[in-house]
């Protein structure tokens, strides 16, 4: 039988390839996208610009609810909008990469942009691909496919300062292992890879690589043999 719409997870640290790999697989497949990386930094980025103290978790819970944060799930185009206005460029300084673990380890975050995904995923008609950390084991643990992609901390800080254009990359590396490792030892839905996720570590593969073994993957949970 062929699975009529397709739960896609992908989940894994910064700079292991998920949006390029997510963006590339749902367009592929005529499939919805959600990075709910872009929600997390919307609602960090919203506080910041709202004076609220990002180092309170009671002041973080208190706010939480007060941004309506909207995501567009057209992978050719994807769009995120805080009380209507354009955030994507926005919520990609390095400010709110600092402060974006800080917000989202507060529960009453994860419980707001949780449901916001799982509203999302629910009526994506022919099925989404949904990137984060806590995908495949708390926002959509009957997905149909769980990935969880990895790479060694040389390769994900060299990929993520080539997209930042110059930015040194020992410092960009330290970054990213400090936002990992608040991520992964938080209390709420931590970063984790899920029993039944396939790993895969895209340390030595081309971009190209990563996309062709996920699409295949899918292919084969829609129309099993
Ligand atoms: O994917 P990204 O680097 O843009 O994500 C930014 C931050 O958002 C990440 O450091 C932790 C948080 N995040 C999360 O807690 N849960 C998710 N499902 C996705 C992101």
């Amino acid at each position: 039988d062929t699975v009529e719409s397709v739960i896609v997870a992908i989940d894994g640290p910064a700079g292991t390839g998920k949006s390029s790999t997510s963006k590339a697989v749902a367009a592929q497949l005529g499939l919805s996208y959600l990075d709910t990386g872009a929600q997390y930094r919307a609602i960090t980025w919203w506080m910041i610009s709202n004076g609220v103290d990002v180092s309170d978790p009671a002041a973080i819970a208190t706010a939480a609810g007060k941004p309506s944060i909207v995501s567009g799930t057209d992978p050719a185009a994807p769009t995120i909008t805080v009380d209507g206005m354009d955030a994507s460029g926005p919520i990609r300084t390095q400010e709110v990469s600092s402060k974006v673990s800080a917000v989202s380890a507060v529960p009453e975050v994860r419980t707001l942009i949780t449901e916001l995904q799982r509203s999302i995923a629910a009526t994506a008609a022919t099925g989404i691909v949904v990137e984060g950390r806590d995908i495949g084991t708390t926002v959509l643990p009957d997905a149909d496919l769980k990935i969880f992609l990895t790479a060694s901390p040389e390769a994900r800080a060299a990929r993520r300062s080539g997209e930042l254009k110059g930015a040194d990359v020992a410092a960009t590396r330290e970054a990213l292992i400090k936002r990992d490792a608040a991520d992964s030892s938080r209390k709420t839905s931590p970063l984790a890879k899920a029993d039944d996720a396939v790993e895969v570590d895209t340390t030595e593969l081309t971009l190209q690589q990563v996309i062709e073994c996920v699409v295949t993957l899918v292919e084969e949970r829609r129309d099993p043999e």
